[in-house]
């Protein structure tokens, strides 16, 4: 199992030094979370932030590209170095208010197969690994015609834009489903759960299949990092 802390919860003040400070604690992966503020409610950073994690360290680093648009920054994200890069399913998809300036993109049917198509193609192009990402409300099943064309496949357990959401427990089963297809199709995906991932959830999350867990608050507002990723591992 893998860790990947989030930088949208870091201290920004210090965030070289916590990127130094996560990584030596042992974790596997740094996460980028990019938000454009129209797929989702926030604005974060891009390639510049992204450019600068990658200078200072060797992990490997995801980006999940939470915008509406991802043909605008795989190519810029692929050049600094990010080694995974995710974009929604729900890009064509349509918002749905769920409260007061909050908002989260669905989709029941795919009318941008070659879209999703020509993306993941892209990355991968690039040699990159490419990753889809799933919104809470969307069906696995939706996603299952691209699964023979991931190399990671990110399950939101909380509607994105924002760090120290609450999990939503609703991703169990479409990790269940995610990860028997995975088996009876004999693919390799790697499964990683974002949002509210904490001490309680993670050890079902990977009995159930996930590979790598993201960890936002919980990482970066724990007092010690490295007592966390060992306490989290065990
Ligand atoms: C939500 C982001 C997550 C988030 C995780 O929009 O995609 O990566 O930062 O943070 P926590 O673990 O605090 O939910
Ligand atoms: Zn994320």
């Amino acid at each position: 199992m893998k860790i990947a802390p989030s930088i949208l919860a870091a201290d920004f003040s210090k965030l070289g030094q916590q990127i130094k400070k996560a990584e030596s604690a042992g974790a596997d992966m740094i996460h980028l979370d990019i938000m454009d503020g129209h797929f989702v409610p926030n604005i974060s950073f891009g390639t510049a932030i992204s450019k600068m994690s990658k200078s200072i360290s060797t992990l490997p680093h995801d980006a999940h590209l939470m915008v509406t648009d991802p043909e605008n920054y795989i190519d810029e994200l692929a050049g600094v170095g990010i080694d995974y890069i995710a974009f929604h399913l729900e890009i064509d998809g349509r918002k749905k208010n769920i409260g007061p300036n909050r908002w989260v993109y669905v989709v029941n049917e795919i009318r941008n197969r070659s879209r999703i198509i020509s993306n993941l193609k892209k990355i991968k192009k690039l040699g990159k690994k490419a990753g889809l990402t799933l919104n809470p409300p969307t069906k696995f099943k939706l996603a299952e015609p691209f699964m023979d064309k991931i190399d990671l496949l990110l399950l939101m357990s909380v509607n994105p834009g924002f760090a120290g959401q609450e999990f939503i427990p609703g991703v169990y089963e479409k990790l269940e489903e995610a990860a028997s297809f995975r088996q009876k199709k004999g693919l390799k995906f790697e499964i990683m759960i974002d949002g509210g991932v904490n001490m309680e959830n993670a050890e079902k999350l990977v009995s159930l299949g996930a590979d790598i867990l993201v960890s936002g608050q919980s990482f970066f507002k724990s007092p010690e990092f490295q007592k966390f990723i060992r306490r989290l591992k065990s």
